[in-house]
């Protein structure tokens, strides 16, 4: 994962890239730095942490120069230490590096160099690029990168630059990063957000790509140097879409934006009770749909299966990408592999496209962010058009996930000539407002949360269509607030998760009201009997007896149940791990976009 930014211009650098750097500390948080060119010499800072240590260390105001780079760490090779954080320089202190990705083959290189006399001081992946740059420079540093990247294996979004040349070079093989085009003035990012208050104007770089960037200009070249015309893209969201706008925290922000953001998904999608998706091939002919995807994108594929199952009666295969990628997978004529995935940027998810496609198979993508890697890679898709989510822990991008799936899955049966079940049409415009009305009661979840948060451990439980969201719950209450969690599907639960039950121990339900009710019944009455505390999700007033807690959600069809019933589990994540003096937007260990293997 982790960040980078670089800049060429007139501007002073330093508070450009510290700005910068913040807006991607979502990608990785475990320690934080920037090299800026000032007198013909290499300045640089480093700091263990998060970008304020950077931020506060009292170098920083003795550095000056319109031209740098900076990089914010996810730590994969090398503990996260100030040695270990990026910028690396090579022996002479003369070219430095900022890396996302892994060297595979780093071990291997690192001696050879070693053995030339190169001198390596961190245990990270990412030095020996320097050192390899610092080997074939000769006065170019576009042509000693260039050679320098084809002796790498591996992965990488990269930015160069040595106090020789008023220059940066960026590259990238499989971690995504952009160029920016201003007015006298350039910019590399992993991310638009970090440069969109500059420029809207960018370029999405491809694998094995190179750029050059000055002040002035730009030029893009392959591994071989020889060069490419890229077009320049318009990004459309604004900076204020990706500010807090008073909330205490991105993620509740975003909670909170669902309705809004469900809108948004759907806008222009449903005409006259039809739906209206722009695919670039004719997908009535689909056989088999093979859902990839990781995390929460997995779950909401999950809930895809039962969606399409259920409606196109079409079989559906989950995989996680992980997975897919590695077990040499079944495509036969017919199959449609689909990868959801909010960034876009997620390496499994990508490498899994990327083998469907080297097996024949049609490929479309779910994702929310346009322009997005995967959203290029693949053949056709729609984006969820949710906004900018920034909070580490998946929640806008979730339910709008389901949204979208709900309407392709419509779509099939309407582009077959079959007839389309129109009260759910109906239903679909109504759950916007639906969903607003869960926030009336966030109160009362704030309440449920105090009194849950020092509970060590919980289970998630729900039926057919909300055994994902059961799941999706257990997975955001131990992102963000490390306490065990575990989903299953509630009739699983005396198969062995009932050994855990013991007095007080919270047992969360998902509830529909319909025919599996009564059976879901009983299962609370064996946890009640043994002590459990029962939280009840559901929309059914019946079941306020039999609950210690309930929140209720709005009645509505099965196949939408997910979205609803999913909002106050995110609620009572966030105020779990705010209560418990968590940041939920930047749980441990995490990052936003799982850009490495
Ligand atoms: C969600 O809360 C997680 N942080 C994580 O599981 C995430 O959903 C997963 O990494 C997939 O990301 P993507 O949707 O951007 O591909
Ligand atoms: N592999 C590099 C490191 O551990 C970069 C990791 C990243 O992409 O954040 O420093």
């Amino acid at each position: 994962m982790c960040g980078i930014i670089a800049y060429a211009g007139d501007r002073e650098v330093v508070p450009l890239l510290i700005k910068g750097l913040k807006t991607l500390e979502y990608r990785g948080y475990d320690s934080a730095g920037l090299v800026v060119k000032q007198n013909n010499q290499l300045g640089i800072i480093k700091r263990a942490g998060r970008i304020s240590e950077l931020e506060k260390s009292p170098e920083l105001g003795s550095l000056n120069g319109s031209i740098g780079i900076a990089h914010t760490r996810w730590a994969t090779h090398g503990v996260p230490n100030e040695t270990n954080a990026h910028p690396h320089l090579d022996c002479k202190k003369e070219i430095a590096i900022v890396h996302n990705g892994i060297i595979e083959n780093y071990a291997g290189l690192r001696e050879i160099l070693k053995k030339k006399g190169h001198n390596f001081i961190s245990n990270t992946d990412s030095e020996v690029i320097a050192h390899l740059i610092e080997d074939f420079y000769h006065g170019d540093l576009t042509e000693a990168t260039i050679n320098a990247l084809r002796c790498i294996d591996g992965t990488f979004g990269l930015a160069v630059m040595s106090k020789n040349e008023d220059k940066i070079v960026a590259a990238r093989r499989g971690s995504p990063l952009i160029l920016g085009v201003g007015d006298h003035e350039m910019f590399v990012c992993s991310d638009a957000a970090g440069i969109l208050e500059h420029t809207k104007k960018v370029i999405y770089l491809d694998d094995n790509e190179v750029a050059t960037i000055t002040k002035e200009n730009y030029s893009i070249s392959d591994i071989y140097g020889n060069g490419i015309d890229k077009k320049v893209h318009e990004i459309k969201w604004s900076i204020d879409q990706i500010e807090k706008k008073g909330f205490k925290h991105f993620m509740l922000k975003e909670i909170f934006e669902q309705p809004d953001a469900l809108e948004n998904t759907l806008r222009g999608r449903i005409k006259d009770k039809n739906i209206k998706l722009s695919l670039n091939f004719d997908i009535k002919s689909i056989k088999r749909i093979i859902f990839i995807a990781c995390g929460t994108s997995w779950h909401s594929a999950l809930i895809g299966k039962y969606i399409i199952e259920k409606i196109n009666r079409i079989p559906v295969d989950v995989d996680y990408a992980s997975e897919f990628r590695y077990k040499n997978p079944i495509i036969k004529e017919g199959d449609l592999v689909i990868a959801i995935s909010q960034s876009g940027e997620t390496a499994d998810t990508l490498a899994a496209i990327k083998e469907a496609k080297a097996k024949k198979a049609k490929t479309m993508g779910i994702i929310n962010v346009v322009g997005s890697t995967i959203s290029r890679e693949v053949d056709s898709g729609i984006y969820l058009h949710s906004g900018p989510e920034i909070g580490v822990a998946s929640t806008k991008a979730f339910t709008g996930q389901v949204l979208a799936i709900l309407l392709i899955s419509l779509y099939i049966e309407q582009e077959k000539g079959n007839k389309i079940e129109y009260s759910l049409v109906e239903e679909i415009t109504r759950l916007p407002e639906k969903a607003r009305t869960i926030f009336n009661d966030t109160e009362k979840i704030k309440n449920i949360a105090n009194d849950l948060r020092e509970s060590k451990a919980f289970l998630f439980l729900g039926r057919g269509i909300n055994f994902p969201v059961a799941l999706e719950g257990a997975l955001k209450l131990k992102e963000i607030s490390y306490i065990h969690a575990e989903g299953y599907p509630t009739a699983e639960m005396k198969h062995g998760p009932i050994a855990l039950i013991e007095k007080d121990f919270p047992v969360i339900f998902v509830l529909n009201k319909d025919n599996l009710t009564k059976k879901c019944l009983s299962n609370i009455e064996e946890i009640k009997s043994r002590g459990g505390k029962i939280i009840i999700v559901t929309s059914d007033k019946e079941l306020k007896e039999i609950a210690d807690k309930i929140i209720y959600v709005p009645a509505t069809k099965e196949e939408l149940s997910p979205i609803l019933n999913v909002i106050p589990l995110q609620l009572l994540s966030y105020y779990i791990a705010d209560l418990k003096g968590i940041d939920p937007d930047k749980p441990r260990n995490l990052a936003k976009s799982v850009t490495v293997e």
